[in-house]
């Protein structure tokens, strides 16, 4: 059975008040600084280098509570003019032992720009604490699709057909870019927030770092993405939200999907 414990509070100070090793994923999604100007909870430092002094305080009690073989997960999105992320992966990988770069591609582009190319990915930062991590390369796979299936199946090295188009159907092993679309103002899984993640992408994530039964935790819950994409999994979810309206948000969103069977937006992968 899933259990889900959504905090009110501040998560540099509710991530201290857990235990060491409590975690067995993190999905943290923290503001951005400055890149979403009109959101009070994203222009709440005045220098960047504030910000940075932040960030490495909550990732550090972040590290401490996730178990020896598990992953932590930073979202980062770059601005026009402000591109702190890249100085937070910088300094974090010197602090932190570094695991891998992950490119959410949003499929579409927003925000266009004049004077660059339309930006079309977030990039997610993923961090280990220990030597061996627990990675389930088997539970995120992409589909090929029909023609390619005939196509691979014409390959006269492979004699047992039945065999090879067993393999061919658990589709190939996901690459460290995630195409996922973003979620589309007409989407019905949008529910108010302004960075609300697709829970296809936060589901992709969650099944990659944790089987069944394990505990995920966001620092920075906004809608409840997490919790609802933990849910759906079969996982645990310990979520902190400082704002009483995203957290409201949160739960309803929570309460809505347990007791609704109408999942088709996103099934589960
Ligand atoms: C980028 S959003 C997360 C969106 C979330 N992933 C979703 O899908 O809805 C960041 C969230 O962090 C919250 N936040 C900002 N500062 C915080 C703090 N010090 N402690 C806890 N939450 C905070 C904001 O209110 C906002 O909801």
């Amino acid at each position: 059975m899933t259990h889900h414990r959504i905090i009110h509070g501040d998560a540099l100070a509710e991530l201290k008040k857990l235990p060491t090793a409590c975690a067995q994923s993190v999905i943290a999604d923290p503001p951005y600084f400055n890149v979403l100007e009109d959101e009070a909870w994203d222009t709440q430092w005045k220098t960047s280098a504030d910000y940075l002094t932040w960030c490495e305080a909550w990732v550090s009690e972040t590290m401490r509570v996730l178990r020896e073989d598990g992953l932590c997960f930073i979202f980062g999105q770059l601005g026009k003019r402000e591109h702190t992320f890249l100085h937070l992966m910088s300094r974090l990988t010197q602090q932190q032992t570094f695991h891998d770069l992950v490119i959410w591609d949003r499929a579409v582009g927003y925000d266009e720009r004049r004077d660059s190319f339309t930006p079309q990915y977030e990039m997610i930062l993923v961090l280990r604490k220990g030597e061996e991590v627990k990675f389930i390369k088997d539970a995120v796979r992409i589909p090929y699709d029909e023609a390619t299936i005939a196509l691979y199946l014409r390959d006269k090295r492979y004699k047992n057909k039945t065999a090879r188009l067993s393999h061919l159907q658990k589709g190939k092993y996901a690459t460290n870019i995630l195409r996922v679309p973003s979620l589309k103002g007409q989407s019905k899984e949008k529910c108010g927030h302004p960075s609300q993640k697709p829970l296809q992408l936060i589901e992709k994530l969650i099944l990659c770092s944790t089987d069944p039964g394990d505990t995920v935790l966001d620092p920075f819950l906004g809608s409840g993405t997490t919790a609802l994409a933990a849910e759906r999994t079969g996982r645990c979810c310990l979520g902190i939200e400082k704002d009483p309206n995203y957290l409201q948000m949160a739960q309803k969103r929570l309460q809505t999907d347990l007791f609704s069977t109408s999942k088709n937006e996103t099934p589960r992968s």
